[in-house]
This record gives structure tokens, C-alpha cells and sequence, in this order.
């Protein structure tokens, strides 16, 4: 008891907390030509070996007012997609900037093939996930996607990191979505 009792003290001492836990997916900010935070550029590299992502805005992690928007079920395409396509304004995203370092804890959906690195990338958000972008809600199955909510930033609760694609072979050899460990940590 006093021995398990010192030994996790000092685990936790060592290791630091695990902060929170989450669902990356991939995107080549690249070809995406903008991101919602203001002053940063659309790229993969955010310089310093860092990623960029985007935050989905019901993770907890999000902080400050919520992208604007509703979810509308004209705009979709009925197989995913959508029709009209216009994203909603983020302004004031509160993470803007700030640093998150991730680890991969397993496949989002029962890859059984492939394996977490053990690695850890650093991610500084400069863009959102909106939950009201037809490109995310369309993907719902209720719209004819097939696209679990948490897997498109449309799950409340669950912390959603949308991951340069320059990052995805370097946490895990998964070919898709993974769950992962996510640390605040300075730029
Ligand atoms: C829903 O989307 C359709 C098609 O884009 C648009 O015509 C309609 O005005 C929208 N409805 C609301 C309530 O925004
Ligand atoms: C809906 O949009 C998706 C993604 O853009 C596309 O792959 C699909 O072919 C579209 N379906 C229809 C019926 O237009
Ligand atoms: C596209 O969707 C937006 C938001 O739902 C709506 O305000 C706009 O009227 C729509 N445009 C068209 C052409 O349907």
C-alpha cells in the first residue's frame, strides 16, 4: 500500500499528467489556402519542427466564443458531401497560437494493422474545426455521410485535433484517424 502509494507519487512526479485525451484527424493545410487565427500561415510546417492543427470548437480545450453558424441540412449533398460549401467565421479563438504536444494512443476505429510510434509531435493550433461547417456536418450519417461525430468535429466532449498530414506517419504507422494523448506545452 505505502509502496504503490510513494511509487505512483513519484511516477506522476517524473512522467507529468497526461492532461487530456482526444481524436486526431489529418489535414494538408498546404492546399488549404487560410486558416481562422490571424497572422499565421497556411502550412504544414509551422517552423521549429512544429505542426499546425486545427481545434475543434466542442472540445473542451476551446476556448473562447464558438465559430458562428448553425447546422443546415440544405447545404449537404446527401452522400457526405456538401452543396454549399461556405465555412463559418471563427473569430477570437482562444488557443490561437498555443502549443500542444500529441501522442498517438490507439487507432480511432479498430485499425488492426498498424501501430502507435510512441512519438510525440508539437502542434500549434492556427486554425478551427467548426461543428457548424457543412464539410464537417455533412459527413454525419443523419445528413448520408458516414463519418462518426468524433471523427469530424462534430462530438461534444471530445477534444478534436485536425493534424498537419506531414505529422501522421511520425505518430503512428495507422492509415487513419487515431486516438491520442494531448499535453499543453510552450512553443
Ligand atoms: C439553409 O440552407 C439553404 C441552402 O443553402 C438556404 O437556402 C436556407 O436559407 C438555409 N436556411 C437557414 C435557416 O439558414
Ligand atoms: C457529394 O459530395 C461528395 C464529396 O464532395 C462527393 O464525393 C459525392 O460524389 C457527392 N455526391 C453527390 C450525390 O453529389
Ligand atoms: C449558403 O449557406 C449559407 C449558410 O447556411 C446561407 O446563408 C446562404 O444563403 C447559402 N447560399 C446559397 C446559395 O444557398
Amino acid at each position: 500500500m505505502k509502496f504503490l502509494a510513494l511509487s505512483s507519487l513519484l511516477l506522476s512526479a517524473v512522467v507529468g499528467v497526461v492532461a487530456d485525451s482526444g481524436i486526431a484527424t489529418f489535414n494538408n493545410y498546404d492546399a488549404q489556402g487560410g486558416v481562422a487565427c490571424p497572422g499565421f500561415p497556411s502550412s504544414n510546417n509551422q517552423g521549429n519542427g512544429i505542426y499546425a492543427a486545427a481545434l475543434g470548437d466542442l472540445s473542451p480545450l476551446w476556448t473562447g466564443p464558438k465559430c458562428a453558424g448553425s447546422i443546415n441540412g440544405s447545404n449537404c449533398n446527401g452522400s457526405g458531401g456538401c452543396i454549399n460549401c461556405t465555412g463559418p467565421s471563427c473569430s477570437g479563438e482562444g488557443q490561437c497560437g498555443n502549443c500542444f504536444s500529441i501522442t498517438c494512443a490507439g487507432s480511432a476505429d479498430g485499425e488492426t494493422s498498424g501501430s502507435c510510434s510512441g512519438q510525440s509531435v508539437k502542434v500549434k493550433v492556427v486554425d478551427a474545426c467548426p461543428s457548424s461547417h457543412p464539410e464537417n456536418y455533412c459527413k454525419l450519417s443523419q445528413f448520408g455521410g458516414n463519418v462518426p461525430a468524433n471523427q469530424c468535429c462534430e462530438a461534444a466532449g471530445v477534444n478534436a485535433f485536425d493534424i498537419a498530414t506531414s505529422a501522421q506517419s511520425i505518430l503512428s504507422s495507422y492509415k487513419y484517424n487515431i486516438n491520442i494523448n494531448i499535453q499543453a506545452v510552450s512553443c
